[in-house]
């Protein structure tokens, strides 16, 4: 496939202007991250709220480093004019290089996400995924270059996780794999480059699979969230364990992700668990609602 205005389609100079589709922790925290490796960078969400919650904690975030010595006041201050908000998708990703989109882990938004991008992007625009769930080939068919779309996949939290990985679909290019891998890089982050595609990838397969023992471990009565939580610390060096980490990121996130596994396997073990469901239900997500496996004051 051809693709006009990258004539050297692996040179990250061709990479000025980012944008980032979706606000929340992941989307605001790698639009920071991005405007602060010299990037202009163009945050977008639906909600003027969402926005301007974004703002508020970026800022805080900021000023915290500022003030513990981490990042120069003068510095930042740069940082945030390269760093726009707003609401009108179709104008800010008008003349964007690269796409991260950060949205709610939901395949049909996702998918017209990226066929309004389609229409709207220039035709070497990168787009890539922060997705943990969908693999390039749920989502590149959306769009009609599936050669320039990957995931490129960050944790939690994004300003200070290392690791992002790079997911490849069957369609994309080994050109834009090695574009993404030196993004990665030259953020400050660690690339961690998959093979080939499977839902979940690396990090979080492995992560799924120890919390997914853990609430086993707390539902059969074996030992406390707590003990549970300080063995995976002490025994196996986690900075945090389990259950508060479930708590960091947010109950729901892993149960709607476990719940759209299922609902495609119909796999027992993809089903959220007991104890998963009630604290979902009961409105009790972890840190961001003050009440999760533990309390926060
Ligand atoms: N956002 C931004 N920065 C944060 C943060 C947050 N939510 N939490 C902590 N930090 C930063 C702060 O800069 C903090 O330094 P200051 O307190 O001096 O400002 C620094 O991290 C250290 O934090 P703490 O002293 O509070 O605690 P810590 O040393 O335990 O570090 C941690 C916090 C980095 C979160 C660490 O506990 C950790 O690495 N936990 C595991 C996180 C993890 O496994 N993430 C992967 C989640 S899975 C995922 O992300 C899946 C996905 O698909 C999204």
């Amino acid at each position: 496939m051809e693709h006009l205005g990258r004539e050297s389609p692996n040179d990250l100079a061709t990479i000025k202007r980012i944008l980032v589709v979706g606000a929340g922790a992941m989307g605001s925290q790698i639009a920071l991250v991005c405007a602060r490796a010299g990037y202009e960078v163009l945050c977008h969400d639906v909600a003027e709220s969402s926005l301007e919650r974004a703002r508020k904690d970026l800022r805080s975030r900021s000023a915290r480093d500022v003030a513990k010595g981490r990042r120069d006041a003068g510095q930042e201050a740069a940082v945030f004019r390269r760093l726009v908000f707003g609401t009108d998708l179709d104008a800010l990703a008008r003349d964007v290089d690269l796409v991260i989109e950060a949205a709610v882990e939901n395949l049909d938004l996702k998918r017209r996400i990226f066929a309004q991008l389609e229409e709207v992007a220039p035709k070497h625009a990168i787009f890539a995924t922060n997705s943990s769930s969908f693999v390039p080939s749920k989502l590149a068919d959306a769009t009609s270059r599936p050669d320039l779309f990957c995931n490129i996949h960050f944790f939690n939290p994004a300003l200070v996780m290392k690791c992002v990985e790079i997911v490849a679909g069957p369609e994309t290019s080994a050109e834009t794999v090695e574009l993404a891998k030196a993004f990665v890089v030259r953020i400050g982050k660690e690339p961690v480059v998959l093979k080939k595609e499977i839902p979940g990838f690396i990090a979080n397969r492995i992560l799924n699979a120890v919390r997914d023992e853990a609430v086993f471990l707390y539902e059969n009565g074996v030992a406390s969230v707590d003990s549970i939580d300080a063995a995976c610390r002490t025994a196996l060096g986690y900075p945090m364990g389990p259950f508060e980490l479930m708590d960091l990121t947010g109950i729901d996130i892993g149960y709607f992700t476990k719940k759209a596994r299922f609902a495609e396997t119909n796999d027992p073990k993809d089903a959220p668990s007991r104890s998963v469901t009630e604290l979902v239900e009961r409105g009790d997500l972890g840190r961001k609602t003050g009440r999760g496996w533990y309390e926060y004051a």
